[in-house]
């Protein structure tokens, strides 16, 4: 049976107090909104919408840009959760199976949840997720008798009563597609908020003599982001988790607090993480490579046996072979390193491909931006590049040839050749004696004279 995912994100956040719409606010370097559509992810949907309101434009393009699948419809004026529901009906109205309501700024949800509640279907019309609040606050209440949901009241709507039960509602919901659409179309907006509360549905269900039930889940994964502080705490909570988490798999975190993982980090077993490493997105680590203190990876490949660092960078489209070797202050960008290949210190490498066992001396540049293009740079197996070479790109040096230290390389250098890119050296024997000498005595006579 086909499953779909209908991701709410039409609201502004007020509370961030930002000009960037609340989803696109940052939790291990992903939007909130992606976090969502990766738990979503998990259950391979078939259909995902997500209903954008407040910088629609902005949130449409995130979404796309991680799942060019995904379809944003725009909920114009933001009328409540059965409101949103509703602007995905369009998309969906012939599309059979399942779907699951989940919230643009909840990022926490596990897919082992979201399969839980689909299971629940087989008993359940409507499966409501809920969790036991430690601090029920404003959420809104579910009311139950025995294994069935009767209703959920909002936090506004309930009796003192109601507001002492401490089973709370999520907000994630799960139902046969036509029935959800079905059931939001009957809600209405009689209550304290004005609103079209999607919370109805379960109530509609049961008049119309259908069940629903609740999964219960733990109150971590329900945790929404409404404030900057929550924010923090949320990338908190994250990294506390995926520290956990890569221990658990053989990682070795030297000191786990100081680590930063993002949402799609992958480190392989006996891989070493040194203090003070940030990883953005895309980086996979595998087993048994390095990583030294001090560095900030993104999208990057470090494969096994491989060290970086300390204070290294390697960004989008840096690709380590395995015992390659990149050292202090270097960087690293669109750039393959076949194996074995050093690059010691202070170099960048940027839109190169560099080959088999090639040593990269200190202060390498290439110089691949000629201030419109980029250009590629390319080095063969076995090369030495003396310290401080420039490599003006687009350039190719050979197999097994060698640049002079200080040379600035312009032309292509053969395979096995040696390139001389640097004003002779003039040598003068006696000069520097004879001109200290000289001043010296200069500053000598000066002295009487005053
Ligand atoms: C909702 C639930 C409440 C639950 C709580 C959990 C309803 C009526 N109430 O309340 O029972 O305990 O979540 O956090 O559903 N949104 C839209 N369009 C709208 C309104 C909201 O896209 O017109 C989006 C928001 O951007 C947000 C989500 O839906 O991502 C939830 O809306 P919000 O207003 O925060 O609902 P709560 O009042 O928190
Ligand atoms: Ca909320």
């Amino acid at each position: 049976m086909p499953t779909s995912l209908i991701i709410l994100a039409a609201g502004q956040g007020t509370r961030m107090n930002s000009d960037l719409p609340k989803v696109l606010h940052h939790v291990a370097s992903a939007p909130l909104l992606v976090h969502a559509m990766t738990a979503g992810a998990a259950l391979s949907p078939d259909h995902t919408v997500i209903v954008a309101g407040h910088g629609a434009e902005a949130v449409s393009k995130a979404a796309l840009a991680h799942d060019e699948t995904a379809r944003v419809v725009v909920q114009e004026a933001q009328l409540g959760t059965a409101h949103a529901v509703a602007q995905a009906a369009p998309l969906l109205k012939d599309v059979s199976g399942d779907a699951i309501v989940l919230y643009g700024d909840t990022p926490f949800i596990r897919p082992e949840t979201l399969e839980a509640m689909l299971a629940a279907r087989a008993t359940h019309a409507v499966v409501v997720l809920g969790f036991e609040a430690r601090d029920p606050g404003r959420y809104g209440r579910l009311v139950t008798s025995g294994d069935s949901l009767d209703r959920i009241v909002e936090f506004k709507d309930a009796s003192l009563e109601e507001r002492a039960i401490t089973l709370c509602n999520s907000g994630v919901i799960c139902a046969d597609t036509s029935t959800l659409f079905d059931l939001v179309a009957a809600v209405g907006n009689d209550n304290a908020s004005g609103e079209y509360y999607l919370t109805d549905i379960v109530e509609i269900a049961r008049k119309r003599g259908l069940s629903a039930g609740v999964v219960i889940c733990d109150e971590a994964e329900t945790m929404g982001i409404n404030t900057r502080a929550q924010l923090a705490e949320a990338e908190a909570a994250f990294q506390t988790r995926a520290r956990a988490e890569a221990m658990e798999n053989g990682v070795t975190l030297t000191d786990p607090d100081s680590i930063f993982f993002a949402l799609d980090t992958v480190v392989g077993r006996d891989a070493t993480i040194a203090p003070h490493v940030i990883f953005g997105l895309g980086v996979t680590i595998e087993s048994g490579a390095e990583i030294r203190a001090f560095c900030h990876l993104e999208g990057c490949h470090v494969s096994r046996g491989a060290t970086v660092g300390p204070f290294a960078r390697l960004r989008p489209g840096a690709e380590l072979a395995e015992d390659v070797h990149v050292g202090n202050f270097v960087e690293i960008k669109n750039a393959i390193l076949d194996e074995g290949v050093k690059v010691g210190h202070l170099t960048y490498l940027g839109d190169a491909h560099v080959g088999q066992h090639t040593n990269i001396g200190a202060g390498t540049i290439t110089c691949n931006y000629d201030g419109v293009f980029k250009h590629h740079t390319e080095i063969g197996a076995n090369v030495f590049i003396g310290s401080d070479t420039m490599l003006v790109a687009p350039v190719t040096i050979g197999a097994g040839a060698m640049t002079a230290s200080g040379s600035v390389i312009t032309a292509d250098v053969p395979a096995e050749a040696l390139a001389l890119g640097r004003a002779p050296q003039v040598v003068k024997p006696g000069f520097a004696r004879k001109f200290f000498d000289r001043l010296k005595a200069q500053k000598a006579a000066k002295g009487k004279l005053s």
